[in-house]
């Protein structure tokens, strides 16, 4: 039963295809990649599949029986490039597939749901068994900026008091790891998220009892918060728009107190203070 990831050259299919290895033989795994140099060092075989050139997609997808649609990252190209996939499954006769969407997608006021309601759609319209991996935010989003909010000595940011469920990158893949090399997921929509949710002030108070340095959290109006980002090197779109995601989670939009991911992955989410310690000594 042949299992193949998407993306799988970034974070999160990494981390997938550590965990799968751990459960099923490393023959029965593909890497799929859109540089497959990139994934040389996976320790499984590499199939070139980019989202933007559908002729790659379904000669990748040969023989595959279920596969794991990691979102991609061009943000306003994914409705076309999911689609792409989607079909070229479809064409190769792959048995089903699990998608990484948004915590409460068909919900959600992030501007990134709207992308991920239109790929769940398309699975749905497509006949093909399917299961929906939510994934809500990972909390290295948030913590790979501690080391920089030290050496300024405050943590900004615009959500406020809005308590955020989010967990490692890892919970989640050991998640998909789980749904992949297993059955009884079909016509499933997991909403994932951490067990523990907290707010951008505990995260700073974790990060300075750790470190031994003051690092006040400072709340800043979102214009503000978007002209920080983008003097700190990121593009003026990407700095806006995790404004606006701070924004909505002032009003709770990654809080949930559900438990499918600890369930799924049969343990206790990542706590915050554990992904707080990696990110100040990487
Ligand atoms: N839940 C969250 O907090 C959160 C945060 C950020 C993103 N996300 C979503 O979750 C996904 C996985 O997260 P991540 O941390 O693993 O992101 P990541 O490290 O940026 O990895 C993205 C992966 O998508 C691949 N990709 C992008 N465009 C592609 C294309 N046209 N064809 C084929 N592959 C393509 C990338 O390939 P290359 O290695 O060649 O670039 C990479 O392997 C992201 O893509 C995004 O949709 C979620």
């Amino acid at each position: 039963m042949t299992i193949a990831i998407t993306g799988a050259t970034g974070q999160l299919g990494r981390l997938t295809i550590a965990k799968l290895l751990e459960s099923t033989p490393a023959d029965q795994i593909i890497a799929l990649a859109r540089a497959p140099e990139k994934a040389a060092n996976l320790g499984v075989a590499v199939r070139q599949a980019d989202y933007s050139q559908p002729e790659t997609l379904e000669p990748a997808l040969q023989g595959v029986h279920t596969l794991l649609l990691i979102s991609g990252s061009e943000v306003g190209q994914r409705v076309p490039q999911h689609k792409a996939v989607i079909d070229a499954a479809k064409a190769a006769g792959v048995g089903r597939i699990v998608y990484t969407s948004l915590l409460h997608a068909d919900t959600s006021p992030l501007g990134l749901a709207p992308e991920h309601v239109e790929t769940e759609a398309m699975l749905k319209a497509s006949g093909l068994r399917t299961t929906i991996l939510r994934n809500g935010w990972y909390t290295e989003n948030y913590a790979g900026s501690l080391p920089g909010a030290l050496q300024a000595g405050a943590f900004v940011g615009s959500a406020a008091e809005g308590r955020i469920a989010s967990a490692a990158r890892a919970d989640y893949a050991a998640a998909a790891a789980a749904v992949l090399s297993s059955e009884g997921h079909d016509g499933k929509i997991y909403e994932l998220a951490g067990d523990t949710a907290f707010t951008l002030s505990e995260l700073a108070a974790e990060a300075s009892k750790q470190s031994g340095k003051p690092l006040p959290y400072q709340n800043l109006p979102q214009a503000d918060f978007a002209a920080i980002l983008v003097a700190a090197g990121l593009p003026e779109g990407f700095a806006q728009m995790l404004a606006a995601v701070d924004i909505e989670v002032a009003n709770g939009a990654l809080d949930y107190s559900g438990k499918d991911l600890s369930t799924l992955i049969g343990r206790p989410t990542t706590p915050m203070a554990q992904t707080v310690t990696q990110a100040l000594s990487s």
